[in-house]
């Protein structure tokens, strides 16, 4: 085929009301031209970085609009809102499995092209990791009405699977799959430089770790445990085996007829 005049297809001439609208032009020469790029894969390294910055990017301002009708109690919006979040963190983690298409040698060439950078510099990733708290707050004010009601009455002594279930449940929803994120995120960098690598700031790649223990609501984890506590009663100590039932015995199958 002929590559140079796909490629100019492939650009548009940003001049159609869909490329105007959508700044194709712009969007398109946001990632290097093709005689710049190391080897093929680069292309792809880019993309699936760009795109996933602007998932990032939708849902920080989904975050925004979310903390806004919590605290109006527009519940059902709320949890609208919320399954948009958790798309886009599924496709996030999911996205990030077809950079598994490329080689380790591939990408050692593009590594070698990426100065010190740091997905910890990602401007998504940076917001979303400082909304919680304040997503927290609203929730505590709006829904735990300030501390008239707890957790526990909303999982357990009182549950009624209402709304403050409902979105304490979205709020956890949105902390298992970031951590989700964080794990395939991970088995990514093992199948790419390997197991006990340095990063490009010269630290082991362990220090991901630790963000993968991280919870950003922890009372929403806690309560499960202290249900499990309590309902257990003899927790921690060796439960008596279950006996199983006594299975009736199959009744005994008609012979079958004989046509002679
Ligand atoms: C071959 C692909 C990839 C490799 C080898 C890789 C490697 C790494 C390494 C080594 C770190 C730790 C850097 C440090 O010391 O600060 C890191 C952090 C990070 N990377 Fe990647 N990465 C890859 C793809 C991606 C993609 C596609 C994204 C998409 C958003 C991404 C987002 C991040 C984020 C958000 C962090 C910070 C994580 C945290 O603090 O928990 N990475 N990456």
């Amino acid at each position: 085929m002929n590559r140079t005049e796909y490629q100019k297809i492939m650009r548009g001439a940003g001049q159609l009301d869909y490329e105007i609208y959508l700044n194709t032009e712009r969007l398109l020469a946001c990632q290097k031209e093709p005689e710049d790029l190391c080897n093929p894969d680069e292309l792809q390294f880019m993309i699936v970085h760009q795109v996933e910055e602007l998932w990032m990017k939708l849902m920080a301002t989904t975050l925004l609009d979310i903390d806004d009708e919590m605290a109006a109690r527009n519940s059902f919006k709320v949890l609208t809102l919320f399954r948009r979040v958790h798309m886009c963190q599924e496709m996030m983690t999911t996205q990030l499995t077809l950079l598994e298409t490329m080689s380790p040698k591939d990408y050692q060439e593009i590594r070698l092209r990426l100065g010190n950078g740091s997905g910890q510099e990602s401007p998504g990733f940076r917001v979303l990791l400082k909304m919680p708290k304040d997503l927290w707050r609203t929730y505590t004010e709006v829904y735990l009405e300030g501390g008239e009601r707890t957790l526990e009455q909303i999982y357990d002594s009182e549950y009624s699977h209402d709304d403050a279930y409902m979105i304490a449940e979205a709020l956890a929803e949105f902390d298992e799959q970031f951590q989700k994120f964080r794990n395939a995120h991970m088995q990514l960098i093992y199948r790419s430089i390997g197991v006990a690598a340095n990063s490009l700031k010269g630290r082991p790649v362990e220090i991901l770790n630790e963000g993968m223990r991280q919870k950003f609501f922890p009372d929403l984890w806690q309560v499960r445990a202290d249900m499990t506590d309590r309902w257990g009663g003899t927790y921690g100590k060796t439960r008596d085996k279950l006996t199983p039932k006594a299975v009736p015995k199959a009744a005994p199958k008609a012979a079958p007829k004989s046509d002679a």
